[in-house]
């Protein structure tokens, strides 16, 4: 499959954003809670993140013929618990950065205590968003399911684990390209892997669509967050809306920095090139969701 190809048609881009910000605004707006807690969840809702993992999800079940509408909820409990993750790596403890989403960070403008439970609330949220989806296509089994596969894909097996083993890696000199995909697949695949699968379970995919798209998520996330090392290096920040230069400062383990850049950028075509192959495997009409994975590889921010 070629990857010389169209990137997603902005207006569909925008109408999915405008959706799911929507919904962001009024899941924030009926929580009876602490004015500093929702002021604080809403800052870093509202500045503009990409959407990309709720993008994906309403992206898949349009590729099953389905009404996007269906996935709303769970499109935006993803983001909810995204949005979490970036409050917390920002953290002085974490990555100590002091701009995300064109805005200063969470803890910069409410303190850290703050940041830190305004990240628990995202997180703790996401779950309850998706026990409470009340619609008659979305079965009990099927929330489990959502739900279980979430908490594994967020938790010590998932995101939180390769947060863990990001630390543990910094200036590591014993690290290999197998390690440092093992740790992109954990802290970025594996959330990029759940937005697609959820989108396939709520269209109800076959198993064998399942683990083309799954392997289709693989590939897509490990470029996803090797793009993301790239940008950090020679990206524009005012483009990004975070700094550029985080991953030195902190001698962060990057494909840049072990491979070079362009051997970096070898293995995000690698890894595309991969990912579109399975996406033709899934036999569903893939046209929106390859454009997806161009866009999110070409991105500039
Ligand atoms: C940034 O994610 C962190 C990673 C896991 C690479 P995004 O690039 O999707 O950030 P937003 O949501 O658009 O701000
Ligand atoms: C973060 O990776 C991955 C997460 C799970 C939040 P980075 O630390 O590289 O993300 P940015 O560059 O700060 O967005
Ligand atoms: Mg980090
Ligand atoms: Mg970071
Ligand atoms: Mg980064």
């Amino acid at each position: 499959m070629s990857v010389q190809h169209n990137e997603m048609n902005t207006t569909d881009l925008a109408i999915m954003r405008e959706k799911i910000n929507k919904q962001l605004e009024a899941l924030i707006l009926r929580l009876k809670a602490p004015k500093i807690l929702i002021e604080a969840m809403a800052y870093s809702l509202s500045a503009g993140g990409k959407r990309i993992r709720p993008i994906l999800l309403l992206t898949t079940l349009e590729a099953f013929g389905k009404k996007m509408d269906k996935g709303l909820n769970v499109a935006c409990a993803i983001e909810l618990l995204h949005t979490y993750s970036l409050i917390h790596d920002d953290l002085p403890a974490m990555d100590d950065d002091d701009f995300r989403r064109g805005k200063p960070t969470n803890h910069k403008v409410f303190g850290e205590a703050n940041a830190i439970l305004a990240g628990d609330a995202l997180l703790t949220y996401s779950f309850e968003l998706i026990s409470s989806i009340d619609e008659p296509h979305v079965t009990n089994e099927m929330k489990i399911e959502l739900i279980q596969r979430l908490a594994k894909a967020a938790g010590a097996e998932g995101m939180v684990g390769g947060q863990t083993e990001d630390l543990i890696a910094e200036n590591d000199p014993s690290l290999t390209v197998e390690k440092l995909e093992n740790i992109h697949y954990n802290k970025t695949g594996k959330l990029i892997i759940y937005s697609i699968a959820a989108g396939a379970i709520l269209a109800g995919a076959t198993e064998e669509q399942l683990t083309q798209l799954e392997q289709f998520g693989y590939h897509l996330g490990i470029a996803f967050q090797i793009k993301d090392d790239i940008l950090d290096v020679e990206g524009d920040s005012k483009k990004m809306g975070k700094p550029v230069g985080s991953d030195q400062l902190n001698e962060k383990s990057t494909y840049p920095a072990l491979l070079t850049m362009e051997g970096a950028k070898r293995k995000l075509t690698d890894h595309l090139q991969h990912s579109l192959r399975y996406l033709e495997k899934a036999k569903i009409n893939h046209d929106k969701l390859k454009q997806l994975a161009l866009y999110s590889i070409n991105r500039e921010n």
